[in-house]
């Protein structure tokens, strides 16, 4: 940026400028609308497990006509899209990960079932083993390792049954080398040439999940961490080169999780290639400020704070699961 030209005082008084709120509003250089915001949902196909996630107040994993409710929610408040994670039942984790292709697995019948009640409502969906994996890596494992070509077989099989589902959007969050590539190519040959791909493109080795590992019932289950495929949260560029290379595999979007801590990354990925770019403000992050807003500690408005925040990172959009509260608060 160039450096500004700045009357010395009295000249200059920046607080002219925030003298009362029509004024400030006309000078206001970011907005936040329900446009900006994806909302994530939990859905769970197992009898007696819906309702509030423990680690995550106000958020709670539905029923698929809690599903269908969602979608219509997210319609009437101009949310334009929902991301959907299943809650699978935990004895159909397997070590070959083989309900992630099942057509009736929960996450693809809630797929169905949001375009079957909203056909206009965007849906992003997870691309990654956990969900049915029996020991809770995003990747197949062999001896220790997670296989990493193996496991982008896994992938692009379970990704056309998603985009055969209905799903417009695929979210990759699984930080295989080369699956990006290999997604797009399936979709071109097997006819889904418009679906989408948002890739979780900077994925960091984060502590801010475990509200969401909660959620999707796979806490006890993890077997060591995530740290050979996720990006050490020490590193940037490292960040940049991922961003860089799902771009020229053919990502349409790239986004940065977690969110708060990476704003640095959010701003470096859209200075340097202008793509769409989101970010995901990760349970962790949804814990911390609900925890302290519902302990009278912080106001609602650090809600819509740090959405803004990401937006003033040059983010056009934000996964949240305050999606729907501050679509109402905006309204
Ligand atoms: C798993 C996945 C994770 C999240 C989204 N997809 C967890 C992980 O990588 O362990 C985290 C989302 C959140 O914390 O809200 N593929």
């Amino acid at each position: 940026m160039a450096s500004p030209i700045i009357a010395p005082f009295p000249a200059t008084r920046l607080r002219r400028l925030r003298r009362n709120a029509s004024i400030r509003a006309m000078v206001s250089e970011t907005n936040l609308t329900p446009a900006n915001l994806i909302w994530p949902i939990f859905v769970t196909e197992v009898p007696g497990a819906e309702g509030e996630i423990a680690s995550m107040p106000g958020v709670s994993r539905l029923t698929l006509d809690g599903a269908r409710r969602a979608a219509e929610r997210a319609a009437q408040l101009d949310i334009p899209a929902i991301c959907i994670f299943p809650h699978s039942d935990q004895s159909s984790r397997t070590d070959g990960c083989e309900r992630a292709w099942d057509p009736d697995n929960i996450g693809n019948l809630a797929i169905r079932a949001v375009k079957e009640t909203v056909p206009d409502l965007v849906v992003m969906t997870d691309i990654a083993l956990d969900p049915y994996n029996a020991n809770g890596h995003d990747g197949l494992v062999k001896d220790g390792e997670i296989l990493n070509d193996e496991t982008v077989e896994a992938l692009v099989r379970m990704a056309l049954i998603q985009a055969e589902c209905g799903a417009d959007i695929l979210g990759p969050s699984d930080m295989m080398d080369g699956r990006i590539g290999a997604l797009r190519a399936a979709l071109e040959r097997e006819g889904h040439k418009n679906v989408a791909i948002l890739s979780y493109a900077a994925k960091f080795a984060s502590a801010f999940y475990g509200p969401f590992r909660d959620a999707v019932g796979a806490s006890g289950r993890l077997v060591g961490d995530k740290k050979t495929y996720q990006i050490n949260p020490a590193n940037r560029g490292e960040a940049i080169r991922c961003v860089a290379r799902d771009l020229a595999e053919g990502a349409d979007m790239v986004m940065v999780k977690p969110g708060m801590p990476y704003l640095d990354i959010c701003r470096a990925v859209k200075d340097e290639f202008a793509a769409p770019t989101f970010a995901y403000q990760v349970s962790g992050e949804y814990a911390m400020i609900e925890g302290a807003i519902r302990n009278g500690w912080l106001s609602r408005d650090a809600m819509l704070e740090s959405l803004l925040g990401f937006r003033r990172a040059g983010c056009d959009g934000v996964l949240s699961y305050f999606a729907p509260t501050v679509a109402e608060m905006l309204a």
